[in-house]
């Protein structure tokens, strides 16, 4: 890669007036010899960003950043050196081939074809009569013109081949378009489009390329799913990209924070609520490359998932993996199961702005949050169980933590203040004593389950009925062990990408492989596989059966603990027999 000469860098910066380039970002006032403005690297109120034209640089006094033109380019659209003296050069009419001094990037044909279909999808959106259509339901949930611009939305025509058609007719070859997944081929040889009447949403990287596309159905009632993507593509890896990250990044670093949404139309509620540092992950559980990714630019994280039970789930998982890479996280519960665009049409943008600035909660009050609301408090199992949900959430937290919660769960539970300080502590001595023996106990009675389970993963691949089966048994989060739920994650996701399309076991199971990390890949082939076993539904029927009977256990070992710890004799009794009540109702099928 050849070097750009000194002569020519100073060239394009002679004709460049550096007024003019910032101009276009900040709205400046002369004062003096400088230049003022709102610094576009933090957020200010009064303005400190000064811009020099003498001297040609740029300075805020408020957090320090500076540079020249070409820094700020580079800044402001995230991109290298040599872009951002092409761009200068353009501006300035320097004609010159930048193409030797750049990195060669492979994919530019892919994203030009893909910024082709954009620029059709989009144009069939603002031009054409079925265009008006699509318009009155975007109308109708309250996405103007201005935002349809924003965002690019686009509009995928109804019929076969068009996209097909028009991008081959603009001398494109099929068989990129093919590996773009933006036409598909049929049993008799002919290439249709993939997206077909849909809503189109562009999916693009941080430096604005475009991916992929996500196509939403808008006419009513409709068979197929309401959401299908591109596929996985040369380009496009679903797990490692946000949805919005190429709008949002300097709005992430300049307000030092990041909104996570789950869906495309919460992101553009959040726009609408004036929240331009907004991403959504693609549909699936957020993945760590997406974590990684958030935290480039800030490592402050504000969670907005949907207010129902999944959304408090997948809180709660993503807390884990943020808390993981030791970000802050702040988390926003939406009432009555609401998700941020349904807040928004009944409360208006200012109410979902005051809720994501002002009524976040931190983790701990969230893990309280979403305990409590499983809590029927005429139970005195279910306060038991409550009790010593919160005992581990706080045990290693400071004393005035500790407090505060036991006199949240005394106010909750109707206990007083002392018994429930009690409680704690017996139950944080008791804690330490007993890890040891439990943890011993454990690893030889979960053989047999550990082993259904790892056995399970091979059903998983072969068949996505067996996962999906799996998941309305025991909920998608449920495993024994964290290898085996890393794995299932990784073919659920294969399934969902590919859900549109049929994929046979090999095609499944190659790009299962492919993505797994050298220690998944371990524990796959040595703790996985038996490859001398064929896979029978029976056996499935079996294993499920075997994993149903370890949740039993657990169950049980959790009530026998609370005998042990309850403190009376009548409780003990109590609790005994509605223990053997449980284990009768097992034992005679009557779950
Ligand atoms: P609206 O339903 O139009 O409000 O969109 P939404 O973005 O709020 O969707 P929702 O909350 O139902 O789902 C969250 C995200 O999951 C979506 O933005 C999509 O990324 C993804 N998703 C939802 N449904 C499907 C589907 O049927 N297929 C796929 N592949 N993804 C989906
Ligand atoms: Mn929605």
């Amino acid at each position: 890669m050849a070097r750009l000469s000194d002569e020519f860098i100073s060239e394009v910066l002679d004709k460049t007036d550096i007024i003019d380039v910032i101009g276009e970002k900040v709205a400046l006032s002369k004062k003096g010899k400088s230049y003022f403005g709102l610094c576009p690297f933090h957020n200010e109120k009064t303005a400190s960003f000064s811009v020099e034209p003498e001297r040609k640089i740029y300075n805020c006094f408020s957090c320090g950043e500076k540079g020249n033109v070409v820094t700020f380019l580079q800044k402001t659209n995230n991109i290298s050196f040599i872009e951002a003296i092409e761009d200068l050069a353009i501006r300035a009419n320097i004609t010159k081939d930048f193409s030797g001094f750049k990195k060669a990037n492979p994919n530019k044909k892919l994203f030009e074809i893909n910024e082709a279909a954009n620029t059709l999808y989009k144009l069939f959106l603002s031009s054409t009569k079925s265009g008006i259509e699509a318009k009155t339901y975007l109308v109708s949930r309250g996405i103007s013109n201005d935002i349809i611009k924003h965002f690019e939305l686009g509009l995928a025509s109804n019929e076969f081949d068009l996209l097909h058609k028009t991008l081959t007719n603009q001398g494109y070859l099929v068989s990129d378009l093919h590996d773009l997944g933006l036409v598909k081929k049929s049993k008799n040889e002919r290439f249709y489009d993939l997206f077909r009447e849909r809503i189109i949403f562009p999916i693009k990287n941080e430096q604005g390329n475009t991916l992929a596309f996500s196509g939403r159905t808008y006419k009513g009632k409709d068979e197929s799913a309401k959401y299908i993507n591109s596929p996985q593509t040369k380009v496009f890896t679903k797990s490692n990209v946000l949805y919005n990250m190429h709008n949002a990044v300097n709005e992430i670093k300049k307000n030092d924070r990041v909104v996570l949404f789950e869906g495309y139309m919460d992101v553009i509620a959040a726009y609408k609520a004036g929240v331009k540092e907004a991403v959504a992950s693609m549909g699936t559980s957020l993945t760590k490359d997406q974590v990684k990714l958030m935290k480039k630019y800030t490592n402050n994280i504000i969670i907005c998932y949907d207010g129902d039970a999944a959304g408090f789930e997948a809180t709660a998982r993503a807390v884990i993996m943020f808390e993981q890479e030791k970000m802050n996280v702040k988390i926003i519960t939406l009432p009555n199961k609401l998700d941020p665009d349904d807040y928004i049409q009944k409360y208006g943008n200012s109410a979902l702005l005051d809720y994501i600035n002002n009524k976040w909660i931190d983790p701990l009050e969230f893990e309280y949050k979403k305990s409590n609301m499983k809590i029927d408090f005429s139970k005195m199992l279910d306060i038991e169980h409550f009790k010593k949900t919160i005992f581990d959430m706080i045990k290693n937290a400071s004393n005035t933590v500790i407090e505060a919660y036991i006199k949240r769960l005394a106010e909750d539970t109707k206990l007083s203040i002392e018994s429930i300080r009690q409680d704690f502590n017996q139950y944080t001595k008791r804690n330490i004593s007993n890890v040891r023996n439990v943890y011993r106990n454990k690893v030889d009675v979960q053989d047999k389950y550990t082993y259904a389970e790892r056995r399970l993963v091979n059903y998983f691949l072969d068949n996505r009925k067996y996962l999906f089966n799996y998941n309305k048994e025991f909920g998608d989060i449920f495993h024994i062990n964290e290898n085996v739920r890393q794995l299932k994650d990784i073919v659920e996701d294969l399934y969902l990408e590919n859900e549109t399309k049929e994929m046979d076991t090999v095609e499944i199971y190659n790009s299962f492989i492919e993505k797994l990390t050298e220690a998944q890949n371990d524990f796959f082939s040595n703790r996985c596989i038996n490859k001398d076993l064929q896979l029978i539904p029976k056996e499935y029927d079996d294993l499920i059966d075997t994993i149903n009977e370890y949740q039993f256990t657990l169950i049980v070992a959790r009530m026998e603990q609370q005998i042990k710890e309850a403190p009376t004799l009548q409780e003990k009794i109590k609790l005994a027999q509605y223990r053997d009540l449980k284990i009768k109702e097992e034992k005679y099928g009557q779950r």
